[in-house]
């Protein structure tokens, strides 16, 4: 197998308006990113993802942008960007950008002159149908944010599309401009020295031709809006104009796709993206087509996903793994027990996360082992969550129907601030008003406590990053499941020709025996316990233990 530097990245990501806020304006910024650079070194990752950093109106929190190749000014300047990319750099640290271009802001140049005419020579960068005599929307297609997909706009008489919300009309992708515009953008930034793109809702550009109804059935918008005739085209067209001249990584999301999809989007001599996220792990809570409902994970089913992906993909193409992101709950909250084994189940998380074939991704405090919060409707920041609970209300739901579905899911979750210390606003901000809430936890939960700790989450993610980068079959090696024969444990294990790497993880919070045959010729590597003695080849595991053995 090929090896390259982003096959060997460990991700972290970081979401800037909740990082660090140097300035004491409630909100995190560039200059808050780089006063704990050596914070971010000292986890031992090699890789940023920054959530968007652009000029927006932050209808959704910057992935509304209005100038692509600006900062926004809450978050600093182009100088702060540079002066982060440089001190990056020095740590050995690649930087990853958001290129958002399934749509812009309505702010966006673009939009204001599209508008206004259908004579602008920017109306044709979005997807427009008139609106004729009886003002019917074009089809029922719905926006991600709730209501129809469509906005009327009164000077042109037309609809104009947007997938999310009103804000962020979609840009017109079969318009060769638009393309070009895209490319340009990429140019700017790579140019300047960054390492490469996290794309965003990049399968959705090509729409479906004619735009057909949503049939009644579909369960999955984003599945319905994936994977249009001229995708890969277009990424092809990418690959060929930009990538191909720099060595830089790209993971695009694509929600709705399948394993076959990805060996199409991103196989090895596909030449149009490296990699990207899938949402298959993270739909092993639903009960039901509801998108904000308490879920229940199912580990068969987690284990499942995870085999089935490699299998498809092993050695022709490449994965991620992630458990949480800035549109998901926080991990131990989701899958561990964010309570009484909040510690042991975030060390268990991170050993599936550092163990697993695929890209690692760590989201900011997930390495603190942060949790959910609790909000109130009117602390929700989110405009999918606000837009949600307005809805629902207006059709007559109750505050206490849609609270738990909303706290289990909402994104508000984990955009609450990183807690560094237990000083005011948890040492995220100085300011009287932080732009959302703190989770009140802090003073338990945050990085100060955690670093003069031996046995905190902190310490182990950098123990369970260093042996990712000790062990190259974490990496490179292929994986198999081990039957464990319990539906609330998870085995598998790595290997080479030279090697071999077994994983061991209970979801559960009770004791668990196995039997396995050979357990007794290993040796453990990493564990969220005192190490088990492995004289037998049974062994009973504690809450949420993780084990990492070498076989020998
Ligand atoms: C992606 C982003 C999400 C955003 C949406 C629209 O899913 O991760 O935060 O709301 O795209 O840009
Ligand atoms: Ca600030």
């Amino acid at each position: 197998m090929n090896k390259s530097w982003w096959k060997e990245a460990i991700v972290y990501q970081i979401y800037p308006r909740s990082f660090n806020d140097a300035n004491a304006d409630g909100i995190g910024d560039l200059r808050g990113i780089i006063d704990k650079i050596d914070y971010i070194a000292s986890l031992g990752i090699n890789t940023i993802w920054l959530n968007p950093v652009y000029e927006s109106p932050f209808d959704d929190m910057g992935y509304d942008i209005a100038d692509y190749k600006n900062i926004a000014s809450c978050f600093g300047s182009m100088a702060d960007f540079d002066e982060l990319l440089e001190k990056a750099h020095q740590r050995d640290i690649r930087i990853l950008m958001d290129l958002v271009v399934n749509h812009c802001s309505d702010e966006h140049h673009w939009f204001t002159e599209a508008k206004q005419s259908k004579q602008s020579p920017y109306h044709d960068y979005f997807v427009w149908r008139d609106a004729g005599e009886s003002r019917e929307h074009p089809n029922n297609w719905i926006s991600f944010f709730s209501g129809p997909a469509w906005e009327y706009n009164p000077q042109t008489d037309e609809y104009y599309l947007h997938y999310f919300s009103k804000k962020q009309p979609d840009l017109n992708w079969e318009n060769p401009n638009v393309r070009e515009e895209v490319q340009g953008i990429m140019e700017f930034w790579l140019a300047k020295g960054v390492d490469g793109f996290r794309m965003d809702v990049i399968g959705l550009i090509s729409k479906p031709p004619g735009l057909p109804d949503i049939p009644e059935d579909t369960h999955d918008i984003g599945a319905f809006y994936n994977n249009g005739p001229r995708l890969h085209e277009f990424l092809q067209d990418i690959h060929a104009k930009v990538l191909s001249r720099y060595d830089c990584m790209t993971v695009g999301e694509c929600p709705g796709a399948t394993a076959e999809d990805a060996l199409l989007l991103c196989g090895e001599d596909r030449r149009e993206l490296q990699t990207l996220f899938h949402f298959e792990a993270m739909d092993v809570d639903k009960r039901s087509a509801e998108h904000y409902e308490v879920g229940k994970v199912s580990v068969p089913k987690l284990r499942e996903v995870m085999q089935k992906w490699h299998d498809t993909l092993y050695g022709k193409s490449w994965n991620s793994a992630y458990l949480m992101n800035h549109d998901q709950p926080r991990s131990v909250s989701r899958f561990g027990d964010d309570d009484r084994y909040r510690i042991e189940s975030a060390k268990m998380l991170a050993t599936f996360q550092l163990t697993q074939w695929g890209t690692p991704y760590i989201y900011q405090g997930e390495e603190i082992g942060m949790t959910n919060c609790h909000f109130e409707p009117q602390e929700f920041r989110d405009i999918q969550m606000i837009n949600y609970y307005r809805e629902q209300r207006e059709l007559g739901k109750s505050k206490e129907e849609l609270l738990p579905g909303l706290l289990y899911k909402g994104r508000d979750n984990s955009r609450t601030p990183m807690q560094w210390d237990s000083s005011k606003n948890a040492g995220f901000s100085s300011s009287d008003n932080t732009w959302i809430k703190i989770n009140p936890n802090y003073p338990a939960i945050n990085v100060d406590a955690a670093e003069r700790d031996p046995e905190s989450i902190l310490h182990y993610y950098r123990s369970a990053i260093a042996l990712r980068k000790a062990h190259p079959i974490l990496t490179y090696g292929r994986q198999e499941l081990i039957e464990l024969g319990d539906d609330a444990l998870y085995g598998y294990l790595r290997k080479d020709e030279q090697e071999e790497l077994w994983v061991i993880l209970s979801f559960d919070a009770g004791e668990k025996p196995i039997r396995l045959k050979g357990l007794n010729q290993c040796q453990p590597l990493l564990g969220n316990y005192p190490a088990p003695s492995l004289k037998e080849e049974q062994l009973t595991l504690r809450p949420y233990e993780a084990l990492v053995l070498k076989r020998h």
